[in-house]
């Protein structure tokens, strides 16, 4: 995963706009971090374990007129202060940060060695900086030197280079994320848009097998066509994020601003409904011509279990859904104008990208929901829209689920015909905003039971089986408590026998009364075996619970928006009384742009 930036500028000042820049980026990974910056021909180096603030928040680094960051989510090479990037060639004259995996870097590493170069590192990338300089060394010019050693890289990378005496950043990418930023009085790059927002809203992005020469008042871009270089010429986009979205004002953390903006993005979506229009009408006329699957990971991939459904009940669209890292084994029967939905809150999660190369090399037709302008999904695709949730920090995601799921709803209404979907969501909307005190009340409470359970079981049918997953995986991504989803009539027929006197069960109850019914035997199911039931369940129902929280659910189809926002609050206030971060849950990185 990781992050990286690159600033170049006329005047000096560098330094904290990289540190600044590496804060934005730390939700991408954050076991270790390094800057390195060159003013006067020399480049100085600081790097180690830890946080972005505990490594170079006040480190005492000489300022520069360019420097390049990084913030690591460890691939290659433990966690360990020489594995942290920056890297340096021997001579100290080349500094390289990268995103991705090289392959066969061995090969390369034991190349170098045998001419006389000494690694210090681990890592993978380490052997670019050597390569480079071992390409000056010959002779080469700082540019050529770079894109020689380039061309001698397989696997993915977004890289940035510096070079001693280079007023100037050299960048590569291929199949990891890298934006250019223009400024006034300087140029820059980050792994996306939100690490340089402080700094700009005009952003270029690069495509894979581009190289670009960033300096202070020039940017050059050139494809890799085998051995040549061909210039390309890009358009500069404007993006309307701003760098207010990315502060958490006055909350504790990133994921309970974020929860809490919820009601907000489903009125902009409410109020949006003319610009999902022309997608769903596209979306419509394809489906003619072929079948529908849809891919995501993690939490985009619960959203696309929801979207199956309202696709399928809605508007009678039948379609499959595959998991992305798996969808390179289970699609052999995409064709020529099959149909692939990516969903991805980020735009860049290595296994959803895979499988829309995938599919785009069968002929199929891609088209994606994503929430970050500019990713790369949007680029790969035939036809995108955003779910206009706004940049999301917490690791876990939790406005952009609902964000996905309520495009889903209008996408899926607006192919059926169906009318009052702004309606419908405005409503949704106010009744969160109106309930969001006692939601976070009712959680807390909750938390409070669950912090010493072992195991939690969420349990839901239909359309809320997908929330039962969803609620789960917020639960043990950043609480660390073992906790599983289940279609709750699945349950007897296996996880039931793990059920023990004061298990947690968490119970979904349909809105549908049919539905209901056959919930409240699961609840009798599992009760009378012991387990703690805590319902989440429409208003006046007379359900047996150990616990219950009332909400105005109406119906069915819209229920999940209502449902997941108390299990979000449930995975935040646990974590928080268990002393973890939830912005920061240990292992996890928020876009994972590894296969
Ligand atoms: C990571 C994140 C999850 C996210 C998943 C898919 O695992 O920790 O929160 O759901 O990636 O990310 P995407 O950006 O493709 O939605």
């Amino acid at each position: 995963m990781c992050g990286i930036v690159g600033i170049v500028r006329r005047r000096l000042g560098v330094a904290r706009d990289l540190i600044r820049s590496l804060k934005k980026l730390e939700y991408r990974g954050y076991d270790s971090a390094g800057i390195a910056v060159m003013s006067d021909g020399d480049i100085e180096v600081v790097k180690g374990v830890g946080t972005i603030e505990a490594v170079v928040g006040d480190a005492k680094i000489r300022d520069g007129y360019v420097g390049i960051g990084h913030t690591r989510w460890a691939t290659h090479g433990g966690v360990s202060p020489e594995n942290a990037h920056p890297h340096l060639s021997c001579n100290g004259e080349v500094a390289v940060v990268h995103n991705g995996t090289l392959d066969d870097f061995e090969g390369m590493r034991r190349e170098l060695i045998a001419k006389g170069h000494v690694l210090h590192s681990e890592t993978d990338t380490e052997v670019v900086a050597h390569l480079v300089e071992g390409n000056l060394k010959s002779g080469d010019k700082p540019l050529s030197a770079f894109v020689k050693a380039i061309k001698k890289l397989k696997g993915s990378y977004a890289i940035v280079s510096i070079i001693s005496g280079e007023r100037a950043l050299f960048l590569a990418r291929n199949k990891s994320p890298l934006v250019i930023g223009l400024g006034e009085d300087g140029n820059y790059c980050a792994s996306d848009v939100a690490a340089l927002l402080h700094l700009t809203n005009r952003f270029i992005f690069m495509d894979d097998g581009e190289i670009a020469l960033l300096t202070p008042s020039e940017v050059e871009i050139w494809r890799l066509n085998g051995d040549s270089l061909e210039k390309v010429h890009k358009e500069t986009e404007e993006v309307e994020w701003t760098p207010q979205l990315l502060d958490k004002g006055a909350f504790d953390h990133f994921m309970l601003k974020e929860i809490h903006e919820q009601p907000h993005i489903l009125r902009k979506i409410a109020e949006s409904i003319d610009y999902y229009t022309r997608f769903s009408e596209r979306l419509n006329s394809l489906l003619r011509d072929g079948s529908l699957t849809i891919v995501a990971a993690g939490t985009s991939y619960h959203a696309g279990l929801i979207g199956k459904y309202l696709l399928s009940k809605l508007a009678g669209v039948r379609s499959e859904i595959i998991v992305a890292s798996e969808f390179p084994e289970w699609s052999s029967h995409l064709r020529q104008g099959d149909i692939v939905l990516a969903i991805s809150q980020s735009g860049e999660t290595a296994d959803v990208l895979e499988a829309v190369r995938i599919a785009k090399s069968k002929g199929s037709k891609v088209v994606s929901i994503v929430n970050v302008p500019g990713s790369t999904l949007t680029r790969i695709s035939d036809e995108s829209i955003f779910i206009q949730a706004g940049p999301e920090i917490g690791v876990a995601a939790t406005k952009t689920f609902s964000a996905q799921v309520a495009v889903l709803y209008v996408v899926s209404s607006l192919i059926s015909g169906r009318s009052g979907i702004s309606r419908e969501l405005t409503e949704v909307s106010e009744l969160l905003r109106g309930s969001m005190d006692s939601l976070d009340e009712f959680s807390k409470k909750m938390s409070d039971l669950l912090k010493d359970k072992e195991h939690v079981f969420f349990l839901g049918r239909g359309i809320n089986y997908p929330t039962a997953l969803e609620g789960a995986l917020k639960l043990k991504e950043i609480s660390y408590i073992h906790a599983e989803g289940y279609p709750a009539g699945e349950y007897k027929h296996g996880p039931l026998a793990l059920i023990e006197e004061g298990t947690p069960a968490i119970m979904l109850v349909p809105v549908n009364e049919e539905l209901r019914k056959k919930t409240i035997y699961n609840i009798m199911e599992v009760r009378s075996r012991g387990a703690f039931t805590i319902t989440i369940q429409p208003r006046g129902m007379e359900i047996p619970a150990d616990a219950s929280l009332e909400t105005d659910a109406w119906d069915e189809l819209i229920s999940p928006l209502i449902y997941t926002v108390p299990l979000q609050l449930i995975a935040y206030h646990t974590a928080v009384i268990l002393g973890r971060d939830p912005d920061k849950p240990r292992n996890l990185a928020k876009s994972v742009t590894v296969e």
